[in-house]
């Protein structure tokens, strides 16, 4: 059984950025949108998986790719926080986040995630304690959004940079284990041609161990997954968003085991969604 990629009860919120942005002729460029634990993703699942995939590795290099406002990057740092415990999770920092929009990069430097209740809703179903990590005034009507604050311990788990991820997944170091996170924006690119170069130097990014991970909008709207596929990533079997080079780890197999029954009972009743 796949395990959804999607949290149960949860959609998008996009409150922390919803913004298009459209080019001369006035067509669709990309859009911007993000929020923090963004459902197309199950952040519990990945995270097993991380614990699983980096076991033995003193240290992870983490890339966010297409990151927007850092909502993304945040919601993996805080998480591996949680999980790891800050001392252990410490060999996954700084995660390295990148655009090629200023304008996003600008705001997520700030540290500054604008949410709604729905967002610490969400905060609190993913993390043990998030108010140890975000700093959020009190919301009490459902719409308004408010800002929240990272704390400073935690902000400097994430480095934001500016760029283009096909010109600057040739910079990533070759001797690095690397976990790679480029997600919903494959159907910005301009062509399939371009999809296909993107997978293949992603896959040439590293003579090291590699994950890839991208996202539901990037499966349902371009051909990202086959173009992974093709330049010789393996699909995770039950996490459907996740994509290895070889050397493979064999997580597919501990997901059959009763042990992680768990995870699939949380996600069971989604294969309605389609996963
Ligand atoms: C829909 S947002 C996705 C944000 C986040 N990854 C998520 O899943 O919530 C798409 C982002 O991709 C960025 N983007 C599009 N093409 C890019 C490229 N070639 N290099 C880097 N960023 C890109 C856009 O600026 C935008 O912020």
């Amino acid at each position: 059984m796949m395990i959804s990629a999607i949290n149960k009860y949860y959609y998008p919120s996009f409150t922390s950025l919803n913004r298009e942005v459209k080019d001369a002729d006035g067509n669709i460029k990309h859009r911007n949108n993000t929020c923090l634990f963004r459902s197309d993703m199950n952040w519990s699942a990945l995270n097993g998986y991380i614990k699983y995939r980096f076991s033995q590795d003193k240290k992870v290099n983490i890339y966010d790719y297409a990151c927007s406002d850092g909502s993304e990057a945040y919601s993996l740092a805080l998480k591996l926080n949680d999980e790891f415990g800050e001392k252990d999770a410490k060999r996954f920092f700084p995660i390295i986040a990148k655009d090629y929009d200023e304008f996003t990069i600008d705001k997520a430097k700030s540290g500054k995630i604008a949410l709604n209740a729905e967002d610490v809703q969400m905060l609190d179903f993913e993390l043990n304690d998030y108010k140890k990590y975000i700093d959020i005034p009190y919301v009490s009507n459902p719409i308004i959004m408010v800002m929240g604050h990272v704390n400073p311990k935690f902000k400097d788990n994430v480095q934001f940079e500016t760029a283009d991820i096909m010109q600057d997944c040739s910079n990533i170091p070759k001797n690095g284990t690397n976990l790679i996170l480029c997600r919903n924006f494959w159907p910005y690119l301009p062509s399939d041609e371009d999809r296909i170069k993107l997978a293949e130097q992603l896959y040439n990014s590293t003579d090291c161990k590699l994950s890839v991970v991208i996202g539901g909008f990037d499966k349902t709207d371009s051909n990202a997954d086959n173009a992974l596929r093709r330049a010789g990533f393996r699909e995770s079997k039950h996490l459907p968003c996740i994509y290895e080079k070889a050397p493979f780890s064999d997580y597919d197999k501990v997901l059959e085991t009763p042990q992680l029954a768990a995870i699939r009972y949380m996600t069971e009743d989604l294969k309605s969604y389609g996963y």
